[in-house]
Formats: C-alpha cells, structure tokens, sequence
C-alpha cells in the first residue's frame, strides 16, 4: 500500500544551476549529483523533511526526460512519487482496480536499488506518479 509520499520531481535544465539557485533563495540544500543510467537522468535530492525534490536533467540525448525539455525548456513538474511498503502486491492491487502500471512489467530500480513503477496519468487525475518501494 501507499505509505507517503516520498518525492516530487522537477526536471531542469541544468542541474547545478538549478540546485544553487534554489539553495540561495531557500536554504534547501541538495545532495551529490548521481546518474541514473538505465533511466537517463542525473538527478539530486533536496531532503525537505517530510519529502524530498528530486531535481532531474538528461544524461544523455536520448532521454526520456529530453522531449519534456523540448516541451517545457525552463522545466516543471514532471512526477510525484509514492513509498509504497510492497511493490508487487501494491502493483496487483492497483492493477486488479483497473490501474494501469506503465512499462514492460519488468523491475525498473532508482539510483539507491530500490524498485519504481510509474502509472499511467490518466489513472491518476493527469499527473504522471511514480512507486517507490522503501521496505
Ligand atoms: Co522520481
């Protein structure tokens, strides 16, 4: 089941930039940069308490997350992510509820080897969010 949130993700431009100004202007303080190279992204986390920002850039061209750049070139809100205490049975739940889990159902990891999913938006009121499963 759902236990928290635990994200919500903003793609950027540029990383650094992105993750000095908010430091200046708000005290928030991102981690160290990581890639993640299976999702083509390099992202950092800015610990908020109760929930963290992920900041996330391309790291690579053929991102996925390039072609919302293309759209939105300053960027945005591109997810909000869930914990979830048990992927595969909060994934059936979903699923036997007429939810639809995106990809090929295969186990997608984040930078910490902990499993995501993402659901389809129209399945969550246009947003596009995503399951982390912190165990
Ligand atoms: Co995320």
């Amino acid at each position: 089941m759902l236990t928290g949130l635990s994200h919500v993700s903003i793609v950027v431009p540029d990383l650094d930039a992105a993750a000095r100004a908010i430091g200046e202007k708000y005290g928030l303080k991102a981690g160290t940069p990581m890639v993640n190279a299976e999702q083509g992204v390099r992202l950092a986390y800015i610990d908020c308490g109760n929930a963290k920002i992920e900041l996330m850039e391309p790291s690579r061209p053929d991102s996925p997350i390039a072609k919302f750049l293309e759209k939105n070139p300053k960027g945005g809100i591109h997810h909000f992510s869930f914990s979830v205490d048990n992927m595969d049975e909060t994934t059936k739940a979903l699923g036997d509820k007429g939810v639809r889990v995106l990809g090929d159902g295969k186990p997608k990891l984040n930078v910490s080897g902990e499993r995501i999913a993402f659901i389809h938006p129209a399945d969550f009121l246009g947003a596009l969010v995503e399951l982390e499963e912190h165990k």
